[in-house]
């Protein structure tokens, strides 16, 4: 073993080694010099033509594209996937424009590329970021075999709107459940760094507040007070940026009037003289003109003033920066130096990539990548962890042996390219495992598995495919439905404002229940549904998400009790549309619902003015959720004692450890999420009635009692205050460690 010393000597070496090489906001001395001394011989044409980034839409090679790219017109090309036109293109760039500079090559690839995982909403629900770095691994894997080498993803929109169609692209509702998701994801795309041919870098998206659109309609104003903003939108984002991602996308809402890409304070002050970023910003695609229809900007040379200035360095198809700013410059409207600075931020990244040394793509490689079976795995993985058993009467699992007919219906039993989800450019339905398929092939040969679609698409009404399914569920000895949405019905601008099942799948569900056969009811959505009555109506009730290509071989193994489900919700289940806002985490109210109010049926006709409790609630439908952010049951029960904290009285600079007992009180092997929440009782602001602090997925035989330890900075208390200060504030907390958000009995410590 290496002497204590020497250790320290070798450290102190590299630390001071490492301060030389960096100036000092962190960059390195010699690249920035690289980047210098490039800029230096640009000229203002060719560094406007780094900031445009332009869409690869033929699928042949494009003269006028490659002409372009000859002239030094274009830094990135987005959405070209075919290695050897992007080697094309990239020879054109390295060796036939005057300065040979690569271009980066950008893709949308959200939760997966040919192998395609469960949603990014889904894969929240698995509370396995380890799982999700590796999915990410093998989606960087696969886009990079093309020659991609940049992702629009991680999404990092907190999400507290069902009806907003991108909530599916969300890791939910939660600050620290997304920040958690966002850098795995990150490090996963990263691999062992940026100049490894394999890694992607990331974009984190869309900065900010894009999810609080008014109503949850895509693309609307937010109205996001700075406090929250920074308590709630911008953690993920910093947490993202400070595990490596390499650039941040804007976003297309206006909060409070001013809109993401003209947002000065978010791209600048925030962005770079906060967080110290020193990679590059890109526009939504065209937002930097769309500042003209929210009447920001008058015209698109505005625009491209007023993105460049609020530091937007690359404009992903608006066409504004190539069409106006030289003229701005010589107009002197804009500075050079601006520019300067945008461009040697897309250099960075570039260099930082490899790009300089290594351009081009093994145009054979994908053939090794595509679909690898460890990428199928993780797939299949994925989809297991992220399926959430809401209702269960004992009707899961199955008992294989004791079913003999078991009838599969429902629009999405047999749908594959709808249960791949929202964003998927590159996923292929040929390659989807379907539940119908998943149980024919690894049941079928002890379970006679009878199909009849009912509907056969979410939105059908056809009475007679009810009858049919109907008929057929008297023919089997459980029936198991897969209702839910096309994968067209979330995602980016499809939005819905009511959350029942689309089409007659209530009716659907009504009818086989009315056969008296164990239903099993499957949702598979890109967004929470309200399901109420389904759920009551059903013996059983998974929620699937969109679960990707191995979803069916998934949900078959959790339905015959092969595999346990473990998903947690990672965003609220409103009872119906009316409820929304609902998100557990929100402030303590003056009035709290108690929970003994008068509901609607209970009201007295000619009442006159009764008192109804006067608390924060719905007269019909009360105050709590369909299900609570973190819900998710399992074949076997899990019990929580023992719960202790080391000091009921810390300072702020102290670490607080937390210990509880998890026992596996059922009778299957399976894994629990223990959640830790905390409540801050009182501050200079109100706070929320509770926030996730802590998760760990735990892995347990039957009767096996493990104790857990947690240790917490009391730091991570802080908040902005209403001096605008990130800080503890002294005073009392309460904590919870349950398997839900709105479990267990509160633990109390004090911070002085
Ligand atoms: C618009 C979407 O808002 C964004 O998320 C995506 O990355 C870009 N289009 C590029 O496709």
């Amino acid at each position: 073993m290496m002497p204590f010393k020497k250790i320290s000597l070798i450290l102190a070496c590299s630390a001071l080694i490492l301060s030389c090489a960096q100036d000092k906001s962190g960059r390195d001395r010699e690249l920035e010099k690289k980047i210098d001394r490039l800029v230096t011989k640009m000229t203002l044409e060719e560094k406007i033509g780094q900031m445009n980034q332009i869409s690869s839409f033929s699928n042949q090679v494009d003269e006028e594209l490659a002409n372009a790219i000859r002239k030094g017109l274009v830094g990135s090309l987005i959405n070209e996937v075919d290695p050897s036109r992007v080697n094309t293109y990239q020879k054109i760039a390295v060796e036939g424009s005057r300065l040979g500079i690569p271009l980066i090559i950008g893709r949308d690839v959200i939760h997966g590329f040919k192998t395609i995982f469960p949603i990014p909403l889904g894969l929240a629900a698995t509370f396995n970021p380890s799982l999700v770095e590796q999915g990410a691994r093998a989606a960087a894997v696969e886009a990079s075999s093309t020659g991609v080498r940049w992702t629009f993803s991680p999404m990092l929109d907190i999400s507290r709107d069902p009806r907003w169609g991108r909530i599916a692209e969300s890791f939910g509702e939660d600050t620290y459940l997304t920040s958690v998701m966002g850098v795995a994801m990150v490090k996963g795309y990263l691999g062992d760094g940026p100049a490894d041919p394999t890694s992607l870098a990331s974009c984190v998206k869309h900065f900010a507040g894009y999810g609080a659109a008014e109503g949850g309609r895509d693309y609307n104003s937010t109205f996001i007070p700075e406090r929250l903003l920074r308590n709630v939108y911008l953690p993920p984002f910093s947490a993202a940026l400070q595990a490596g991602a390499l650039t941040a996308m804007t976003s297309f809402n206006d909060n409070d009037g001013v809109p993401s890409t003209g947002n000065r304070f978010l791209l600048r002050d925030v962005l770079r003289d906060e967080w110290g970023f020193h990679g590059f910003v890109v526009s939504d695609w065209t937002s930097i003109n769309e500042m003209i229809s929210h009447g920001f900007a008058e015209d698109a040379s505005h625009a491209a003033q007023l993105a460049l200035k609020a530091g937007v360095d690359m404009d992903m198809m608006s066409f504004a920066y190539s069409a106006h700013l030289e003229e701005l410059v010589k107009q002197g409207m804009v500075s050079e130096k601006l520019i300067d600075q945008a461009v040697g931020n897309i250099l960075r990244v570039k260099f930082l990539l490899g790009l300089f040394d290594n351009p081009y793509v093994d145009e054979q490689l994908h053939d090794h990548v595509f679909y690898a079976p460890e990428h199928l795995e993780l797939a299949r993985k994925s989809a297991l962890e992220s399926m959430v058993l809401l209702a269960n009467d004992g009707t899961l699992p199955l008992d294989a042996k004791k079913i003999r007919t078991l009838l599969v219906t429902g629009p999405l039993a047999d749908a594959p390219y709808d249960q791949l989800g929202t964003w998927v450019f590159d996923g292929e339905e040929q390659s989807t495992v379907t539940p119908l398929e998943a149980f024919r092939e690894r049941y079928g040969n002890e379970v006679h598995i009878l199909y009849e679609p009912g509907l056969v698409h979410s939105r059908d009404t056809d009475p007679a495919g009810i009858r049919r399914a109907v008929a057929a569920a008297h023919r089997a000895d459980a029936v198991l439905v897969v209702v839910g949405e096309e994968s067209i019905l979330s995602g980016e601008a499809h939005c819905l404002a009511d959350l029942n099942l689309q089409g007659a799948q209530g009716e659907l569900i009504a009818a086989l229940a009315s056969a008296g056969k164990p239903l099993i009811t499957v949702v598979m959505a890109g967004r929470p549904l309200s399901i109420g009555r389904e759920t009551e109506r059903s013996n059983a009730l998974l929620y699937a998400f969109h679960p990707g290509t191995m979803g069916g071989t998934a949900l078959a193994d959790l339905v015959f009790g092969k595999e346990v489900p473990s998903g947690k919700l990672p965003v609220t289940f409103p009872v119906s549309s009316g409820q929304i806002p609902v998100y557990y985490n929100h402030h303590r109210t003056g009035r709290p619902y108690q929970g003994n109010e008068t509901a609607l049926d209970d009201i007295p006709l000619k009442a006159g003015q009764t008192s109804l409790g006067n608390t924060s609630f719905y007269l019909d439908i009360g105050a709590q959720p369909l299900f609570p952010f973190g819900f998710g049951l399992s074949y076997t029960t899990f019990v929580y004692t023992n719960i202790k904290i080391d000091k009921v009285s810390c300072h702020k600079n102290d670490t607080i450890a937390v210990s509880f007992d998890l026992t596996n009180t059922g009778k299957y092997a399976a894994s629990e999420t223990a959640q830790l929440y905390i409540c801050d009782k009182s501050g200079s602001v109100t706070r929320p009635v509770r926030e996730l602090k802590r998760f760990e997925r735990v892995s347990l035989v039957p009767g096996e009692t493990r104790t857990l330890r947690w240790e917490m900075p009391v730091s991570e208390l802080a908040f902005w205050n209403l001096n605008m200060e990130h800080v503890v504030e002294p005073g009392k907390f309460e904590l919870w460690v349950a398997g839900d958000s709105a479990s267990g009995d509160p633990v109390l410590f004090e911070v002085y």
